[in-house]
Parts: C-alpha cells; sequence; structure tokens
C-alpha cells in the first residue's frame, strides 16, 4: 500500500528515519552497545572481508571506512562477484560480513560459501527474515527496515549503515579501542540521527525544483572526498537505475586525472561537502570543474557553507559528525533521482532490465 504517495520509492525514502529508529531498537541500553545472537568471538577477531553487490557494496564502503576508524581492525572490501573468483589470502582470525536486503542475491551467496569453504564465520546483515542467507550465515544482523518494494534501495541503505555503524561501535566496545566518553559521544549521535535525516527530507521540494531544471540532462557526475566518496557512488547508482540519466562517481580527486576531458556545459557535476577536514580540497575540484564550464550542485554540510557561498545552486543539509555523514546526504540524492525519475516519465519503482533480488551470477 502506498498510503498518499505516488510511488514506493518516495514512500521508503520517506520512512528512512523510522527504519533508523527500528534498528536501533533494543541495540543501546545503558549506553551499552548489545548484539546478542553474535556468536563467534569479537574479541579473537583479526581481519574483516565485506562484500556486497550495487548498494549494499556502497553501505560496506561506508562501514569499512568506520570500522576501521573506530577499532583500527583492518578491513578488505570487494564487490561480491569479484571477491567470490580471486584468490583470498585467509587467515585465522578473519571474519567476511557479508550485506544484502533481499538476502538472496547470487553474487553475495557466492561469496558467503567461499568463506564458509574455508572455514571462515560469515556475519550476514540482511533485512529480509529466513532468507537463504540467514540460513547459511553463522550470525545475522537484521536491519529491521520492513519490506522494500521499490527496486531503488533507499531506506535498507540507510539501515545498512546504522547497522555497520553499531557494530563498528560495538566491536570497539568489546576491544576497548574507544575510551568510555568517546563512546558514549558516538553513541549520542548515533541516538539522535534520525533527527538529522528527517530535516534533510524537508529539503524536498527544493530537490524536487533542482530536478525539475536539470531533467533534460543526460551526463551525471557525482564527487566526494572521504565518507562523501561511497555516497557519491550511491547517487550515482540511484540515478542511472531510477531515471537511466547516465551518471558516475568519482573520488574528487581523481577526475583531473583524465577525466575532466570529458566535462563541457551539457556536464552535471553534482559535488558532496560534508567532510570538515576535506571541504576546502574537494570545493578547489569544485571551482575547477565550475571553470570547464560544467553545471553544478553543492550538497553542502551547514557548517562549511562557507565554501560554496559563489554557487547558485547549493543544497544545505544539517550539520553531523563526518563519520554519521552518509546518512544525511544520501538523502537529497535519493530524493533527486526520484523526482528525475518522475519528470523523465520513467517507471520509478520498478526500472527496466531490474528485478529486486538479482539471483543469478
Ligand atoms: O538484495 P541485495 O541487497 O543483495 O541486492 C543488491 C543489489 O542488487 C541492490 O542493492 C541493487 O543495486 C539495488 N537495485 C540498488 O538500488
Amino acid at each position: 500500500d502506498k498510503g498518499d504517495f505516488e510511488h514506493f520509492m518516495i514512500k521508503e525514502i520517506f520512512a528512512g528515519p523510522k527504519a533508523l529508529r527500528q534498528t536501533l531498537n533494543g541495540r543501546i541500553k545503558d549506553n551499552k552497545i548489545i548484539f546478542s545472537g553474535l556468536n563467534f568471538e569479537i574479541k579473537n577477531i583479526n581481519k574483516i572481508f565485506i562484500a556486497g553487490c550495487g548498494t549494499a557494496y556502497h553501505a560496506g564502503l561506508v562501514g569499512r571506512k568506520a570500522i576501521e576508524e573506530l577499532t583500527g581492525l583492518q578491513v578488505e572490501i570487494d564487490l561480491a562477484s569479484e571477491f567470490a573468483y580471486r584468490r583470498v589470502l585467509w587467515q585465522a582470525g578473519d571474519l567476511l560480513i557479508v550485506i544484502s536486503q533481499s538476502g538472496e542475491t547470487a553474487d553475495t551467496l557466492a561469496a558467503l560459501y567461499k568463506a564458509k569453504q574455508a572455514g571462515i564465520p560469515v556475519l550476514a546483515i540482511l533485512n529480509v527474515p529466513g532468507s537463504t542467507m540467514a540460513r547459511w550465515a553463522d550470525a545475522v544482523i537484521y536491519t529491521q527496515a520492513g519490506p522494500e518494494i521499490s527496486i531503488a534501495s533507499t531506506k535498507v541503505y540507510l539501515t545498512q549503515l546504522m547497522a555497520l555503524y553499531l557494530l563498528a561501535l560495538y566491536l570497539a566496545q568489546e576491544r576497548g579501542t574507544l575510551s568510555e566518553a568517546e563512546l558514549n559521544t558516538y553513541i549520542k549521535s548515533i541516538t539522535t540521527i534520525d533527527q538529522k535525516v528527517e530535516k534533510a527530507l524537508a529539503l524536498q521540494p527544493t530537490v524536487k525544483e533542482i530536478a525539475g531544471y536539470y531533467r533534460d540532462t543526460d551526463n551525471a557526475f557525482f564527487l566526494g572526498r572521504g565518507y562523501d566518496y561511497p555516497v557519491a557512488m550511491e547517487g550515482a547508482l540511484k540515478l542511472k537505475e531510477t531515471s537511466y540519466v547516465h551518471a558516475e562517481a568519482y573520488a574528487a580527486g581523481e577526475l583531473k586525472h583524465g577525466s575532466i576531458a570529458l566535462l563541457n556545459g551539457d556536464v552535471l557535476v553534482i559535488g558532496l561537502v560534508s567532510q570538515d577536514a576535506l571541504a576546502e580540497k574537494t570545493m578547489s575540484n569544485i571551482d575547477e570543474i565550475k571553470s570547464r564550464g560544467a553545471q553544478t550542485i553543492v550538497i553542502c554540510k551547514e557548517s562549511l557553507q562557507k565554501y560554496c557561498q559563489e554557487y547558485e545552486k547549493v543544497i544545505i543539509i544539517p550539520d553531523t559528525e563526518p563519520w554519521l555523514a552518509p546518512l544525511v546526504t544520501v538523502v537529497p540524492l535519493q530524493l533527486f533521482a526520484y523526482y528525475m525519475a518522475v519528470f523523465r516519465g520513467t517507471e520509478v519503482d520498478n526500472p527496466r532490465h531490474l528485478t529486486k533480488a538479482v539471483t543469478v551470477e
């Protein structure tokens, strides 16, 4: 049931904050993260591998950064379809995390089986209970987003990030890599992040207007550094699959190493600026792009506004700690993809050639 919404996609984008609260529910008590059912020795883990496809992979990229920063554990991440067929140098103490909304994706299952065959424990971050991955994994963290109908994943992406952030904090707590005070600060920001997501959703009219303005664009580049880069990847994927606009994501610093040659007045560049320590560098990359005549939209954190004053199309998002910014920056990108699709008249909830769970390798 779509309720008052025209499509499931927009309904699910707006369900993001509630979904986040459901993922958090029961997992924090007295300033401690609780994960019942993680039945392998977290303290003995030496290294983590992550595998997933599409949006789940993009969530994993953010998760890797958070786990590395908060715990000092080494994390490798692969597209599941690549991981399954490469030589992995397993060692005692390895853990594989698979991320999947459906729990049925063939490529991700192949990655899971590969670890199982090597005797490596698998933790699955899943949304659908009772799925094939749920049966094979040693432990499951459910994202608790509720059913996601639209083929383009939106609310589940938010909850995959939340599950990974919680896991990072849990690992830090159990392994003692953060002080109690640090842990409390992190926990506080994670339990109030849904309010920032709500605020970002209030940008809907602004984003709709901007999408209307750029509806005929055929090429879009999404740029970001640090935590903004995987979000740029997610923004590009969302735009491609819902509106069929050709879109690519680049690490902001990489464009000048070749792809900048593609820029002209017909290209739309969407820059993400949410990382305090990287904002200046990203903006200098975006300035360079603007001077090549490309059209630009800057998605900028409130406290970093001074860097994008000269830009006409700026979407200001609420302030967040850099590590949590992906939960907020992705919201205008989801809305942008949605409205581009609506304006271009595509089948928003059921884009051509796609299925909700891809069960072939
Ligand atoms: O069910 P899964 O999370 O394993 O699916 C993985 C991808 O197929 C999926 O995220 C796909 O990229 C979405 N359509 C993206 O919106």
